[in-house]
């Protein structure tokens, strides 16, 4: 099991370099892309990637220029994503072909709102795929950010859906913070966690990793 730390646009300069010096080298670290060069010596993913190769893209970062940087891991498909900027699978799908054509392993991201059918909604958002070369991680939308879980069995039963649809491995996300990691880490078939507000304090990241050491 790992933890994969989604930073968002969380902390500036001064709170980055207290994290570095504090954070366990176990966790994948997702900064802001202005933070990558100064966590290099850990195991790096990014917040997003361009669906472009090069070029006139203003504001966009590459693949390549990913790659270049040692970032081995990408979310994709983030609700937050989906939601302020209206990413269509369309242009996921375009954005999975940059991660692959650079061995970039894409973290693709899939979960309902409330009131939704959640094996329609997933099974909409994993149709961009064409191999079993990515991460998926299971994050209900409503759990993101709200102190709210699914039962371990709700979570358990809809990682077997997502792993009857693709052959990888997953990881949940959404309100995962110290008080309910080991209760967690019991369900079965998942291989981690997708971490945002937790992970933003060291003392709760070291924390979280060492639950999972455990395990
Ligand atoms: P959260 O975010 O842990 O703050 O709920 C998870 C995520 O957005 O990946």
């Amino acid at each position: 099991m790992k933890i994969y730390a989604n930073l968002k646009m969380n902390m500036d300069v001064d709170d980055i370099e207290v994290y570095i010096q504090s954070i366990t080298k176990e966790a994948i670290i997702i900064p802001s892309h202005i933070y990558i060069e100064r966590f290099k010596s850990f195991t790096l993913g990014s917040q997003d990637v361009s669906p472009f190769k090069k070029g006139s893209y203003t504001g966009d970062i590459s693949a390549e220029q990913l790659k270049k940087a040692n970032v081995k891991y990408c979310i994709l498909g983030h609700s937050e994503r989906r939601k302020y900027y209206n990413e269509s699978n369309e242009l996921l799908k375009e954005k999975l072909h940059r991660l692959s054509e650079n061995g970039i392993t894409p973290i693709l991201c899939v979960g309902e709102n409330e009131n939704e059918n959640l094996e329609k909604v997933i099974a909409k958002q994993l149709e961009i795929i064409s191999n079993d070369n990515l991460i998926v991680a299971y994050e209900p939308v409503w759990a993101i950010g709200t102190g709210k879980i699914p039962s371990n069995e709700q979570i358990e039963k809809t990682v077997n859906y997502i792993k009857s649809i693709v052959n990888c491995d997953v990881l949940y996300g959404g309100s995962v913070d110290i008080d309910n990691i080991d209760m967690l880490k019991k369900v079965s078939n998942i291989s981690g966690f997708l971490v945002g507000k937790a992970s933003c304090d060291y003392k709760k990241l070291n924390a979280m990793v060492d639950s999972i050491r455990q395990n």
